[in-house]
């Protein structure tokens, strides 16, 4: 408390403000607004004027992470640069073979890096086209109106060549999350999510002050579906929340829809020659559904915006970050156990949802695998189960689409810890169904499989070409129980 009256005087006096001291309230924030900001700026310089604090951080985004503190998020240059995935997870380098994942995915960093990054990837990455700068660039509302369904067929850097080029590369911006009247929170992205609120039967206008702290961030911390025509051409963009409620959009609603809709089998698995459709960081899905934090009230801002002292003002920290790279920061302003303990509670979760993600990937990866064989065998002109073979395949997707949502969800199960156990079993099931699907159907034409099958890895990162330098079998995470090597 006395810390509290300390730092309420400090406040009073570099504000000159001595003479007033009575009458001041360190927690109600300053009406800080001096410059009007005009409607439709996009120029976080702009916004810079009135919000000079929030900017700087805003700005810091930029800078790498000295230290290395996350377990899971990090490489060994503590997060400098990006991080390889699929050095993490060799098996996607073999389920994504096909399409631009299997050659390139990262780690995420700073938001100053989004249209960065899109620059530097791997051209496979952008080919579905502008769409790509959907939830990049703060532009994309503005182009999207404009250019209708050009906006997401074109090709990429035709949409973003579009963009005043000092300005092109421009990340996440304050108007993406803010109303330039009251600097209250708002959804800059009405074709996307506020059509998969709708979609829900929410009224995004209703959403509450915190519920909106954490909508902000679902703007894009969302997977999402690019339906194409027949050329392949993308001619839209939609969250797969279909079936789904408010605080329980779960996977089954999930595949359920992905499964059904076949314009959003966006790219062809070569191992098993199969056309899927893809999960993207689904952040927001995953923690909203039942999570410990979501039901006591959190909101994504509470631990990735924690509350900081900039200057004389107390603000939400806009360099937005792993709270585990931040120290803990954030859990303080809810928890009172010692940062060190705190980190070990998220290590000991993800250590437990790494290990059976692993566990899920191997068994996708032997199924497709077997999928490989049973397809040549079928070329040899022999006939397989119909029956067996489409039980297998149904099962197979149920299998891969889980371990697709626990790959790319970016907290490495922290966010909802049971859940994802839960969806990680789940894969691990289906996958060990489908396999003895296809394990009988060979076995009816005399096909030997042998019990271990070869999963021929190194294959597939050889297939990543030049990006396979970025292949570090250092990176690799092994089962921290260490029961990996008695599976695969
Ligand atoms: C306009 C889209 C967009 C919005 C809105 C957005 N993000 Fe991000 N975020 C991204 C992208 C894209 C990346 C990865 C950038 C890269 O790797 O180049 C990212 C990265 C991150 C990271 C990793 C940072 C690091 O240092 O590794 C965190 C944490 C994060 N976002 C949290 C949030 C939170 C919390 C919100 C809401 C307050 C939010 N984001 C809003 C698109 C967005
Ligand atoms: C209770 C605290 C908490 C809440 C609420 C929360 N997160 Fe996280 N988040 C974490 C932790 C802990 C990690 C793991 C960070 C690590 O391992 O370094 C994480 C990781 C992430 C990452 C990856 C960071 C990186 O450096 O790669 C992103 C992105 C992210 N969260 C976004 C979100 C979004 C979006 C929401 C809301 C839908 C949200 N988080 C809600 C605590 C939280
Ligand atoms: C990814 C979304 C996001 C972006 C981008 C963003 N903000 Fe914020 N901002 C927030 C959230 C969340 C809060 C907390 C609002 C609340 O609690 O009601 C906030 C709060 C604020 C506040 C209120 C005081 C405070 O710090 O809590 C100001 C002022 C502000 N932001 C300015 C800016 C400026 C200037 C920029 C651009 C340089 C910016 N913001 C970019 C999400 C964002
Ligand atoms: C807005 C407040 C708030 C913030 C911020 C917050 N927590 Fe929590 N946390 C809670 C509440 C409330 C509970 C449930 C009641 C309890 O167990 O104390 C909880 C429960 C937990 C649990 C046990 C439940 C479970 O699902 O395993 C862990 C572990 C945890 N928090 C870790 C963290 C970490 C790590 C951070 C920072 C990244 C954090 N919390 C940030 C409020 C918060």
């Amino acid at each position: 408390m006395s810390k509290r009256l300390n730092h309420t005087l400090l406040i009073c006096l570099a504000m000159g403000l001595a003479a007033a001291l009575a009458g001041c309230e360190p927690t109600k924030p300053q009406p800080r607004q001096v410059v009007t900001i005009p409607d439709g700026e996009i120029d976080p310089a702009i916004w810079g004027r009135a919000y000079p604090e929030e900017y700087e951080l805003w700005k810091k985004t930029e800078e790498p992470v000295s230290e290395r503190r996350s377990k899971y998020k990090t490489g060994m240059d503590g997060g400098a640069v990006t991080v390889d995935k699929l050095s993490h997870f060799p098996y996607m380098a073999l389920l994504f073979n096909g399409w631009g994942f299997g050659i390139e995915y990262n780690e995420p960093r700073g938001h100053a890096y989004m249209v960065r990054d899109q620059l530097e990837i791997d051209a496979s990455r952008i080919g579905a086209g502008g769409v790509c700068l959907s939830c990049k660039s703060p532009y994309a509302p503005g182009l999207q109106k404009e250019m209708g369904i050009d906006f997401y067929r074109k090709p990429f850097k035709e949409v973003l060549g579009r963009i005043p080029e000092e300005t092109r590369d421009l990340g996440v911006a304050c108007i993406d999350c803010h109303d330039n009247k009251d600097m209250s929170l708002k959804i800059s992205r009405g074709f996307t999510l506020i059509e998969a609120f709708n979609a829900m039967g929410v009224d995004p206008g209703k959403l509450t002050r915190q519920e909106m702290r954490s909508a902000v961030c679902a703007q894009c911390h969302v997977t999402y579906n690019i339906p194409k025509d027949k050329e392949n051409k993308s001619v839209g963009l939609y969250f797969p929340w279909q079936n789904s409620k408010f605080g329980a959009i779960t996977i089954e609603d999930i595949i359920k829809q992905i499964r059904k809709d076949e314009t959003v089998r966006e790219w062809k698995q070569n191992v098993t020659g199969f056309k899927m459709a893809f999960i993207r960081h689904p952040e927001y899905e995953f923690w909203t559904f039942n999570s410990t934090h979501f039901k006591a009230g959190a909101s994504c801002a509470d631990c990735h915006m924690p509350y900081t002292i900039a200057g004389v003002h107390k603000v939400s920290d806009h360099r937005v970050m792993s709270p585990v790279q931040a120290d803990m920061k954030a859990c303080k302003q809810c928890h009172a156990e010692s940062p060190q303990w705190l980190r070990d509670r998220v290590f000991s979760i993800q250590d437990r949802t790494v290990s059976i993600m692993i566990r899920a990937g191997y068994q996708c990866a032997t199924v497709a695998k077997l999928f490989e064989l049973t397809h040549k065998t079928q070329a040899e002109g022999k006939v397989i189960d119909p029956d067996l073979y489409s039980k297998a395949k149904e099962f197979y997707e149920e299998a891969f689409y889980r371990s697709l949502f626990m790959g790319a969800e970016n907290s490495v199960g922290f966010h909802n810890p049971p859940e994802g156990l839960r969806i990680l079993g789940d894969s691990i099931a289906f996958g060990a169904r489908a396999e003895a699907y296809l394990r009988q159907a060979l076995a009816m034409v005399g096909v030997e499989v042998p019990l271990k099958v070869d999963l021929e890895i190194m294959k597939y990162v050889d297939q990543r070409g030049e990006k396979k330098l970025r292949f570090d079998p250092r990176l690799e995470f092994k089962d921290p129980y260490g029961l990996q090597e008695r599976f695969f």
